[in-house]
């Protein structure tokens, strides 16, 4: 069963939350309205087709969507060597028929499942920038992965440059064999995934805990979710000493928010988030070196995931629970900043001896997740960008899924179905082990250069509280795109796990 949605204002298949966080934000990405049609709209100045490499050669997919012109088409992008290579983009003019400017054909791998349409999509987004309104009919294929890739990857972030024109024309894109619903879903996980994308992208400057909380505020409100904020007096009040210790380096206090989508109340299974919300890491008194360190913008990536997905299910009317808890802080050093060998007490009472202040997103971890318990959800997710071992052991593009055994399986299997490439871990139990202090409950890190990933999953399996199905995603990489846009990913905010976080909601809705 499924609950009313908080979306009767929005246009169906537009951006509901760019308007809430162009008030918050000083940028935001670019976005496109997605809609549906049959057949080529009047409106449509560009089309375009997927290329794959058939027994002949050069092969138009759907060619139907086309109409009479589809074999003169197809000679035109022989004419010009047009490549089927998955994601090649090739734009000619159109041929006398069609009445659009060009046609833009792009490869598709050849088993044509929903990740190969996304990507070829992603890829032809970023090359048609400059057409209002594109007919895209790979949604003869997919129209959901059609819509959903076309809309991921037109996304762009151009930041703050004083010469950038401020009112472009939102671009339309117009799925074939798209339906109301199909836009509607769409609509909504490109907004999130975007939304995600923009909180990464803004600058520590602009977003801090201050700030990054009003934001999520502003949004969970407009989404119709119940909504909590505690301040820095207010942690210190509550005894919150994780989110105290690591905030306490900064003259921009830390904040707790509480964004609670109350879903269907009689539904089995409920979902607890939790994202780290640093807004920049410096290391702390354990100073990081300086190279790269402006990439540490992102290490609020878990957070801004957490956000966006309670605020999907609250737009799409999910009728499973879910409550994001979202601990921010700014790790930086200074004359009120936590040091290695203090012993703070973190929320709910266990000790920690500090060894390292970079190793901070655990302990405003540890807090929140003792918060989420609380509420006694069947089910918890965390993620953050926690450890550079994940880079080590996964490389850039694959989260690690680490957790109890089940739950992190099927977390695993979601996230790779819609393409975010999730990957189950152990937790070995020595590294477990090595978390044992001389002087308090435990320790923040090991002596151990190896198995970064699982120790820090280690610590923050001891703040779970009992009967709760837990998951831990460390997208470290994942979350931020330090090189060259590929597929529907651009640079910089991916957005990940904002899908794969949605998938498992939708799983749980189901049981
Ligand atoms: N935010 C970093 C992890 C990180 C590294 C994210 C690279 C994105 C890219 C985290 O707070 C950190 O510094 N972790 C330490 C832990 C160590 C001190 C145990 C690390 O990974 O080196
Ligand atoms: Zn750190
Ligand atoms: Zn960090």
């Amino acid at each position: 069963m499924s609950v009313p949605a908080n979306n009767d204002s929005a246009q169906l298949g537009a951006s509901r939350n760019a308007a809430v966080l162009s008030n918050y934000l000083p940028a935001i990405g670019t976005r496109v309205v997605i809609a549906a049609d049959k057949s080529l709209p009047a409106d449509a100045d560009a089309v375009l087709v997927a290329l794959i490499d058939g027994e002949d050669g050069l092969e138009l997919v759907a060619p139907e969507a086309i109409g009479s012109v589809a074999e003169q088409l197809l000679a035109s992008f022989e004419a010009v060597s047009a490549s089927a290579k998955a994601e090649s983009v090739t734009t000619i003019p159109a041929p006398a028929g069609l009445d659009v400017d060009s046609v833009t054909g792009v490869g598709v791998s050849e088993d044509l499942d929903a990740e190969d349409i996304r990507r070829a999509c992603g890829a032809a987004a970023r090359r048609m920038t400059k057409a209002k309104v594109v007919f895209n009919t790979l949604g003869a294929i997919d129209p959901q992965a059609a819509a959903e890739g076309f809309a991921l990857g037109a996304y762009a972030y151009s930041g703050q440059k004083s010469t950038e024109e401020s009112n472009e024309a939102t671009q339309k894109v117009v799925v074939l064999g798209a339906d109301d619903d199909v836009v509607k879903r769409a609509s909504a996980i490109v907004d999130a995934v975007a939304t995600a994308r923009d909180f990464v992208n803004t600058a520590s400057s602009h977003l801090y805990p201050e700030t990054f909380a009003d934001a999520a505020a502003a949004l969970g409100r407009d989404a119709g979710l119940e909504v909590e904020v505690l301040d820095d007096d207010a942690l210190r009040a509550g005894g919150f000493g994780g989110l105290n210790a690591v905030g306490g380096g900064s003259s921009r206090g830390p904040r707790l928010v509480r964004l609670i989508w109350k879903g269907d109340e009689s539904a089995e299974n409920s979902l607890g988030l939790v994202g780290k919300g640093i807004t920049f890491d410096t290391g702390g008194i354990s100073l990081k070196p300086g190279a790269s360190m402006e990439n540490m913008i992102s290490d609020m990536g878990g957070a801004a995931a957490v956000i966006a997905t309670v605020v999907l299910a609250a737009r799409l009317g999910v009728s499973t629970p879910v409550t994001a808890t979202v601990p921010m802080a700014e790790n930086m050093p200074g004359g009120k900043a936590y040091r290695p060998g203090d012993v703070i007490t973190q929320y709910g009472g266990k000790t920690i001896e500090i060894l390292n202040t970079d190793a901070e997103g655990r302990l405003v971890l540890a807090d929140a997740i003792v918060r989420a318990c609380e509420d006694k959800p069947t089910h918890l997710i965390d993620t953050a960008t926690l450890t550079g071992a994940q880079l080590v052991a996964l490389g850039e593009r694959t989260p690690g899924v680490l957790g109890n055994d089940e739950f992190r399986d099927r977390v695993a299997e979601l996230s790779q179905s819609i393409g975010e490439n999730g990957w189950a871990m152990p937790i070995p139990v020595e590294l477990a082990e090595a978390l044992k202090s001389p002087v308090a409950d435990l320790r923040n890190v090991t002596n151990s250069r190896f198995g970064g990933m699982s120790v820090a999953a280690a610590y923050l399996r001891e703040f779970v509280g009992e009967d709760v199905e837990w998951v831990h995603i460390d997208v470290a990489g994942p979350a931020f795109n330090t090189t060259g846009e590929y597929g529907y990913t651009p640079k910089r905010g991916t957005g990940v796990p904002v899908r794969t976080m949605f998938s498992v909601i939708e799983d749980l809705a189901t049981k």
